[in-house]
């Protein structure tokens, strides 16, 4: 998809970071933007900032205030942006998420209910509701495109990351579907994989809802603030709004967005050498694990007086605690998988 000018867009979890960057970014490129979120306070807000950004008139933008997981408030919002600017969108990016960690071993039907719900079933729900219109309004007549924001976490699952990790290695290859379905009709899809975003995921586990509550994790004020800390050294929204621009400018099915993206595709490598690796005997895979890690782990060695680099470390700060423990009164998880 080339071209944005006066087309509709309809951008979940806009309220707020990847999204909110997402809404600026298509907003200064022409389109009417429909913006999608749970919390009215932040829906608020996120209008002025975006007609402030792209000079946009205030009617084309549209505030939508929706729990993207429930299927009939969803559909009521394709109404409302239907009605209100004639048409589906020509671009769907379905960005609205959170993340909780924890050992996945702790994890609670809440955990996955909240977390697989916003990251996963939200984007089927939209997919469902939205791609049907979009064929019959656009197909061969003029551009449409779906995005999702889907993260690093897709490719990589730690053993904090359970119900995230799952929620988004379902969303890539959902994407990768729909990436192959949209063709004979001239649509396009993307799947947005960043590492590490500035936003105000670190704040989900304040708005989880009341039903959602019950969670295996230890969540803390200091949680919270660790992760916070972590994610303030993220990639900018808008800066990740524009790469995603040029992402479906360019048909990229998917795009890693990190400022080096060297990085990442040698992690990937290495992930994909591990994968291929179990076809190995066991011995043989060791031996090609530890030489791969030593190869590795020469970057962190010193080099002539210089100083190291350091790998990088998640630090806590001052008044914070380690996110991604387990609560402390689970009877049978291990020791060094509690919160201290
Ligand atoms: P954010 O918290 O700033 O924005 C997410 C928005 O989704 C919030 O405004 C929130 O209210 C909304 N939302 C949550 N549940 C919802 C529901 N049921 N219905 C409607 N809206 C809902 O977080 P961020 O980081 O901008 O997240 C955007 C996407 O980026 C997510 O899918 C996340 O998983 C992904 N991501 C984030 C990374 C990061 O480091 N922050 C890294 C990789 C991916």
């Amino acid at each position: 998809m080339k071209n944005f000018a006066g087309k509709i867009a309809f951008i979940t979890g806009a309220a707020s970071g990847a999204g909110l960057g997402q809404a600026k970014v298509f907003s200064k490129a022409g389109m009417k933007v429909a913006i999608a979120d749970v919390r009215q306070d932040a829906l608020d807000k996120a209008v002025g900032e975006i007609t402030a950004y792209s000079g946009a008139k205030a009617s084309d933008v549209l505030a939508l205030k929706v729990d993207l997981t429930n299927r009939d408030e969803y559909k009521a919002a394709a109404d409302k942006v239907e009605a209100t600017f004639g048409g589906p969108p020509h671009l769907l990016i379905q960005t609205a998420g959170v993340n909780s960690f924890g050992p996945v071993e702790a994890s609670t039907f809440e955990d996955f209910d909240w977390v697989v719900g916003v990251c996963f079933n939200h984007v089927v729900n939209g997919l469902l509701i939205f791609v049907p219109r979009m064929i019959k309004a656009y197909a061969h007549k003029t551009e449409f495109y779906v995005a999702t924001t889907s993260s690093m976490g897709a490719f990589m699952a730690g053993s904090g990351t359970g119900p995230y990790s799952a929620a988004k290695a379902a969303v890539n290859n959902l994407m990768y579907s729909y990436a192959e379905a949209l063709k004979p009709y001239g649509g396009g899809a993307t799947v947005l994989c960043p590492g590490n975003i500035n936003s105000n995921i670190g704040n989900a586990e304040k708005f989880r809802p009341a039903h959602l509550k019950n969670t295996g994790y230890h969540i803390s004020d200091g949680t919270i603030k660790h992760l916070n800390s972590v994610h303030a050294t993220g990639i900018d929204p808008v800066e990740l709004g524009e790469i995603l621009k040029e992402a479906i400018e360019s048909e990229r099915v998917i795009c890693l967005p990190d400022h080096n993206p060297e990085n990442w595709a040698n992690q990937l490598r290495g992930q994909n050498e591990t994968i291929e690796d179990y076809t190995l005997p066991r011995t043989e895979r060791e031996a090609k694990a530890a030489a791969r890690m030593a190869e590795m782990m020469k970057q962190f060695a010193p080099k002539d007086g210089e100083e190291a680099p350091r790998p990088m470390m998640w630090e806590i700060p001052e008044g914070a605690e380690q996110f991604g423990q387990g609560r402390k009164d689970i009877d049978w998880l291990d020791d060094s998988r509690k919160a201290k």
